[in-house]
């Protein structure tokens, strides 16, 4: 198993490799970036852990070096926020890094899982399937968005709000559907576990959304112009990959094949089982839209759109304002590849 991270360098890549280099399931770690790839290297393949180390900076041809055999390509590259910017405000900048990335990927391996981190997420993850279009090697299964850190902020602060105190914050399960950004991002605390979200009052219930909604303003005003969440995304996206990465590592090993569910933000692709559904129950043709996601070995399997059947009136709001706000994010993406 090769693991590339594009953006190796950064306040989220630095961290993420390293969690990546303590995986037993990655063989090869592969870090490019624009500065600093090689000092990053040579710090983590000092590490006593089995996964080879390799950097990369763009010159003779870097890119495609550090993309070549990789099955899982993990992106967060690009600038962060600082106070007083929107997500949205990054996609001049980011749009293109993202775009240049894919480029290399489609050429160099296109089979490869892409996890997109870098903002806007709702923007930059229609480039990317964009491009992949135009290169005709797109995959949707194989395509995510990483929206975890949503799921991730979502189970720790409710269980900060468990009077009981019966449950630890990793046995949370709190499904979060929607984009990445502000009223986007929609919690669904109404059917995760363990259940005490009903006890709690409107006001309580009411506030907590909003701050999983704007967590992310939370680590920008704290880290005063020094960027965003860089530790909690590293975890938040090592997670999600090592999921994926078991899945395929398993079923290649011949051991048990399993399954797990994910949210994640991905194309809502016609040719994924259950993607229809999940539009005809959201009332919407969105393309775009973090959804509970079935894995297996070769990426996405099914999307679970039983979820919106069990949801209450409050959450049902909160998707139709997210679909509203999603869809200019969307296209602004995918015309971004269109006009190039
Ligand atoms: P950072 O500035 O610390 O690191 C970004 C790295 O990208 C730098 O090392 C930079 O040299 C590198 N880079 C720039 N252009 C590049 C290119 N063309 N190719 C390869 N590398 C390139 O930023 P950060 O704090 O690590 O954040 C990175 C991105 O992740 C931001 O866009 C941020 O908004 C986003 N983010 C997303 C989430 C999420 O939940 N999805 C959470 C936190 C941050
Ligand atoms: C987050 O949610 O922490 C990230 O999207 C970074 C940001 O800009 O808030």
């Amino acid at each position: 198993m090769k693991v590339t991270v594009c953006g190796a360098a950064g306040g989220i890549g630095q961290p993420l490799s390293l969690l990546f280099k303590l995986s037993p399931y990655v063989d090869e770690l592969s870090l490019y970036d624009v500065v600093n790839a090689p000092g990053v290297g040579a710090d983590l393949a000092h590490i006593c852990t089995k996964c080879k180390v390799s950097s990369y900076l763009p010159a003779n041809d870097g890119l495609k070096k550090s993309l070549e055999n990789s099955d899982l390509v993990i992106i967060p590259a690009g600038i962060p926020r600082k106070p007083g910017m929107t997500r949205d405000d990054l996609f001049k900048i980011n749009a293109g890094i993202i775009r240049d990335l894919t480029i290399g990927i489609a050429e160099t391996c296109p089979n490869a899982f892409v996890l997109i981190i870098s903002n806007p997420v709702n923007s930059t993850v229609p480039i990317v399937c964009e491009v992949l279009k135009k290169y005709n090697v797109f995959n949707p299964n194989k395509i995510f968005g990483v929206t975890n850190l949503d799921i991730v902020r979502s189970n720790t602060f409710i269980s900060q709000l468990d009077s009981t105190n019966q449950s630890k914050p990793e046995d949370f399960n709190i499904p979060v559907i929607g984009g990445h950004s502000g009223e986007t991002i929609v919690p669904l605390f109404s059917i995760g576990a363990p259940q005490i979200y009903s006890s709690l009052s409107s006001q309580q219930k009411a506030s907590l959304i909003n701050r999983v909604q704007y967590a992310g303003d939370e680590v920008v005003k704290a880290k005063d112009g020094k960027g965003s969440a860089t530790l909690s995304m590293a975890y938040a996206g090592f997670e999600l990959a090592e999921k994926i990465i078991k899945l395929a590592v398993q079923s290649s090993s011949n051991s048990t094949d399993s399954s797990v569910t994910a949210c994640c933000y991905i194309n809502l692709a016609d040719s994924i089982n259950g993607a229809a559904d999940f539009k005809q129950k959201l009332n919407s043709d969105i393309n775009f839209f973090s959804v509970p996601c079935v894995l297996g070995p070769n990426g996405v399997t099914e999307i679970d759109s039983s979820i919106l059947d069990k949801i209450n009136n409050d959450e049902s709001d909160l998707i139709k304002v997210s679909v509203d706000q999603l869809y200019p994010n969307i296209t602004k993406g995918i015309n971004f590849v269109k006009n190039y």
